[in-house]
């Protein structure tokens, strides 16, 4: 029988969620997480558990046929990739900050300035739409300790409580993106399995209807 190959965050902040709204759907996966596979009891469909900056990819190649990702991700690594539904979970956004104590007027005032993201198209972007010339450093992880160890003047990273900023002393300046989790489609996938999104589309929309 033909499934779907759905990707879902292997461990992150998105994990947990995924799961869950897979679960509300009627959907019961055997385990998970340690497994890198499972398989669904109960719908046709095979759950992948991968990291979140490779989904784009493996979207685009049609090794798996949707994803649940963070729209941020997608805007950095998948542009080309269409967006389903929006899930209405793991709301945060793509901010510039500074240090707090750091005079800051408008994004002018980054020119010239070091920059350190692990989304450095997302922040290349934006900056370039405003005119603003800065040099990035990628960084995958713990991006706002760059400033205070003299690595770069700025940071620009996902923010949802904003504690993480608070902790580093970092102001946020900037919002140059709004982002929750959503449900991506593989250019690639077939029209047979066309057909069991349609369906597992069909449960999504009735359990956000029902969560509001
Ligand atoms: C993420 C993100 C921010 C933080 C935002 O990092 O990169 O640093 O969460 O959340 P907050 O505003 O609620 O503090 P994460 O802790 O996932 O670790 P990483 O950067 O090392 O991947
Ligand atoms: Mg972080």
């Amino acid at each position: 029988m033909t499934k779907i190959r759905i990707a879902v965050q292997k461990s992150g902040r998105l994990n947990e969620d995924s799961l869950k709204i897979l679960k509300d759907c009627g959907i019961s996966i055997d385990n998970g997480k340690d497994q890198l596979k499972a398989t669904a009891r109960n719908f046709p469909m095979e759950v992948l558990y991968l990291r979140n900056g490779d989904i784009p990819q493996y979207l685009r190649d049609g090794v798996v046929d949707i994803a649940i990702l963070g729209e941020n991700v997608l805007v950095e690594k998948g542009a080309d990739i269409t967006i389903a539904e929006k899930l209405n979970f793991s709301k945060c956004r793509v901010c510039l900050a500074v240090p707090k104590g750091v005079t800051y007027n408008s994004v002018q005032d980054l020119e010239g300035k070091r920059i350190a993201t692990s989304y450095p198209n997302t922040v290349n972007d934006y900056l370039k739409s405003k005119g603003v010339n800065a040099d990035l450093h990628i960084i995958n992880g713990s991006v706002e300790i760059a400033p205070n160890i003299g690595l770069a003047d700025g940071i620009c990273d996902i923010v949802s409580s904003g504690s993480t900023l608070f902790k580093n002393n970092l102001k946020e300046v900037e919002v140059i993106l709004k982002s929750e989790a959503v449900l991506a489609v593989s250019p690639k996938i077939s029209e047979e399995r066309k057909q069991i999104l349609r369906k597992l589309r069909f449960r999504i929309k009735s359990v956000l209807q029902g969560r509001q």
